[in-house]
């Protein structure tokens, strides 16, 4: 019983020493100190020897057994630093390697541009609102003032879906939208693309954007557009900016007036921005037309109102001195990274 004990040791010694991995160790274990294994094989022969004995050889057997048990463990800790030498060894990391740069989108100069405008206009408590880019000719036309016939019509070409629906041509029609809602009074400024059958060239595109704005309510006089409008291109470009109102013809609007802003870039002097006349033409508004009023439901000798229209794009090449509105359609990120 004894040899065979000693011969068990030293070939789970052997084993465990030859063993290259950690399954091959797993398997001297099971082998050896299993259920199944030699060393409980050998115990539960234990009735071969002598009742005297056996405590004995008993202790000799548990000695045994953390004897390998023991090696077993050094191997396998010999084991794991080895694999951990060798990890290291083929995983190197250089820390002096430029790290992996997150590239941060940028807002597109119309963007920025817009939310200016709506910075200072929620500032004078606009709401801002949202309509249709397919519009119906009713309300892109009709309900304007631009009845079938009339030659602003042919200004504003489009593309028809049909007869009676129409890529919208101006955010106006939100003004229409708006008012036959019934909520009065209203402030609003409602930005959005537009549309226009034009050939692309530096100033225009098919598709470009407009910021509508709305006031309705009683006692509003044209004194209250100039004001608004005033303070609205000293915001925009800067303090010392002066403002000019030209007559103008707007089918919706009755007076109709354009607006000028002196040249932020000469101060009116005259330069090359402004062509030499000190001005830059930024904006059409007007009083309401009653009639507009009318047929949106609003009594013209109870309420009056203003409105107006910026494009987008003009106060973004104009604020950012970008002298090709093409620059702002091609995503060229060389172009849009410089604002
Ligand atoms: N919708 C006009 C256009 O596209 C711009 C405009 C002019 C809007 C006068 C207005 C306004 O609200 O009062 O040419």
């Amino acid at each position: 019983m004894k040899e065979r004990l000693q011969r068990i040791r030293e070939e789970a010694i052997e084993k465990i020493k030859a063993s290259k991995n950690p399954e091959a160790l797993n398997d001297v274990r099971v082998s050896v100190l299993g259920k199944k294994g030699e060393l409980t094989a050998l115990l539960k022969s234990m009735k071969e020897i002598a009742p005297e004995e056996r405590p004995a050889f008993g202790q000799l057997v548990n000695d045994t057994r953390a004897e390998i048990e023991r090696v077993m463990e050094d191997a396998k800790k010999q084991m794991e630093q080895m694999l951990l030498e060798m990890k290291l060894k083929t995983e190197v990391i250089d820390v002096t390697l430029p790290a992996k740069k997150n590239s941060v989108g940028h807002r597109h100069p119309n963007t920025i541009a817009l939310e200016e405008v709506e910075r200072i206009f929620i500032g004078m408590g606009y709401e801002v609102i949202e309509g249709p880019e397919v519009e119906y000719d009713l309300y892109n036309f009709e309900k304007l003032n631009i009845p079938a016939n009339h030659p602003a019509k042919d200004e504003q070409d489009t593309f028809y879906i049909n007869k009676e629906i129409v890529l919208r041509t101006q955010t106006s029609p939100v003004q229409a939208r708006t008012m036959e809602k019934g909520k009065l009074p209203i402030r609003m400024i409602s930005p959005g693309r537009v549309f226009r059958s034009d050939e692309v060239d530096a100033t225009h595109s098919p598709s470009f954007h407009q910021i509508e704005g709305l006031v309705i309510d009683k006692n509003i006089t044209f004194a209250d557009l100039k004001g608004t409008l005033e303070e609205f291109a000293k915001e925009l470009f800067g303090e010392d900016t002066k403002t000019k109102f030209r007559p103008h013809h707007f089918p919706f609007t009755e007076p109709s007036a354009e607006v000028d802003v002196s040249c932020f870039k000469c101060g009116g002097k005259g330069c090359r921005f402004c062509k030499g006349s000190g001005w830059i033409e930024i904006l059409g508004c007007g009083m309401v037309h009653p009639h507009v009023l009318e047929m949106c439901g609003i009594d013209p000798e109870e309420y009056t109102g203003f409105a107006f229209g910026v494009g987008l794009e003009r106060i973004a090449l104009l604020k950012y001195e970008i002298d090709d509105m093409r620059l702002l359609y091609e995503n060229d990120i060389r172009f849009l990274r410089q604002f």
